[in-house]
């Protein structure tokens, strides 16, 4: 199939540019794509198409509606193993830091994690990777931190590498090392911190195994204090920062992701108007996982605080066996608009070009304009406030990733 081609009679397009407020997804209606060699080269209504563009491959979408190719910027994807005794033990009302004080959590997937091989955990992220083409995903950052050791996070990372050699699917990497310490007993929080910094993070800069470097602030995992100097180790390596913050308690976590000039703060549940504001001035994308605050039991974030603070927020599945077993990530959307009170078309920037924002692919990728790359989706649905309000499975029909179709829904299952 050519990489150049014409997409027309669409019914609604949104097309996500970085102007205005998250809100403004510029929606057309009647009208038409168009790329050469991967690359949009015209978005406009139908009828303004240019002429040179009739000798290149047709494609009709058919009346429904064309999206830019949704971004999972947040994901454990590789690991071992799953937690449904938790799940059930969390409504009978014990709480997740309880449930990994006693075991469970995420020493738990760190050791069935370290029992499965690099090629059982390739074919267990490679089942995820299908499952996402098919919702209209074109990218996905996925996290080590089930390892937990010098070997066992490169041996996640180098997992990372290799399936992302074989989709289309852009796979982003992000070492979180510091995700707890693996065994306190035996090498505690300050030996484990000098092993992260003096080892681990150098060999994976040195292979360019991961471009971020994440750290999870929380009781039970690492201080701020200990986060700062994980992640300066890793920026000082070219590793930009990422943070799992203020998830259970309000741990100054906004505060400390501005500071270190994060690409990223993720979850935010309990930031502090402080925490927001300090965010804004850094620039720093919010990314809102309603998942975790789902299974988690926990207020949703608040997005709209974050949104009328000049904050762009993204939006993600946060997918892992403990607080968020589920890589919907149209369904994340859907939570975000009815838990966190976005509204579908902030959701959808936020899945698209925020959410590549949360990565550093804006430039790149995440909204339908000139000049990015033609990653686009063709949804059955009349407009984006109808695919989260009519909410579906599959509602995708074709996914497209550089201009070339690479998922289209048998006719039978529509
Ligand atoms: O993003 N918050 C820390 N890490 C994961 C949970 C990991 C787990 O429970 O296995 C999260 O929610
Ligand atoms: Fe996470």
């Amino acid at each position: 199939m050519s990489d150049s081609g014409v997409l027309n009679d669409i019914g609604y397009l949104a097309c996500c540019r970085d102007e205005g407020d998250q809100s403004d997804v510029q929606s057309l209606t009647g009208a038409a794509i168009s790329w050469k060699d991967g690359t949009f080269d015209f978005v406009g209504p139908a009828g303004d198409l240019p002429e040179a563009t009739a000798t290149r491959a047709q494609y009709s979408a058919g009346g429904n509606a064309v999206f830019p190719g949704l971004v999972d910027c947040h994901t454990h994807l590789g690991f071992g193993g799953w937690r449904a005794d938790e799940f059930r033990m969390r409504i009978e009302g014990r709480s997740y830091l309880e449930i990994a004080a006693e075991g469970g959590g995420i020493r738990k997937t760190m050791a069935q994690t370290r029992g499965a091989s690099e090629e059982e955990l390739r074919d267990h992220c490679e089942k995820y990777l299908a499952l996402y083409v098919r919702q209209g995903v074109t990218a996905v950052e996925c996290k080590s931190g089930y390892g937990l050791s010098l070997e066992e996070e490169l041996k996640l990372l180098r997992v990372y590498r290799d399936i992302g050699q074989k989709t289309p699917i852009e796979v982003v990497s992000t070492l979180l090392a510091a995700h707890v310490v693996p065994d306190p007993d035996k090498c505690n929080e300050n030996c484990y911190i000098q092993m992260i910094c003096d080892d681990l993070l150098p060999e994976v800069a040195r292979q360019g195994l991961a471009e971020f470097n994440d750290v999870f602030v929380e009781e039970g995992a690492f201080s701020k204090e200990n986060a700062r100097k994980i992640l300066r180790a890793g920026s000082d390596l070219g590793l930009r920062p990422k943070l799992h913050v203020d998830q259970l308690q309000d741990g100054g976590g906004a505060e400390l992701a501005a500071e270190v000039n994060a690409v990223s703060a993720d979850h935010l549940e309990y930031t502090s108007a402080d925490g927001i504001r300090a965010m804004e001035s850094a620039g720093v994308t919010a990314v809102c996982l309603p998942f975790a605050s789902l299974h988690l039991n926990q207020p949703p974030m608040k997005t709209r605080a974050f949104m009328s603070a000049g904050v762009r927020v993204a939006v993600a599945t946060d997918f892992n066996p403990g607080s968020a077993p589920c890589n919907d990530l149209p369904l994340a959307m859907m939570l975000a608009c009815t838990m966190s009170r976005m509204t579908p078309a902030e959701a959808l920037k936020g899945a698209t070009l925020y959410a590549a924002r949360a990565i550093g692919r804006d430039q790149l990728y995440g909204s339908i304009e000139n000049g990015k790359r033609a990653n686009f989706i063709e949804v059955t649905v009349e407009d984006v406030d109808h695919w989260m309000y009519h909410f579906q499975a599959n509602s995708c029909l074709a996914t497209w990733i550089e201009g070339r179709q690479i998922f289209r829904a048998s006719p039978q299952a529509r």
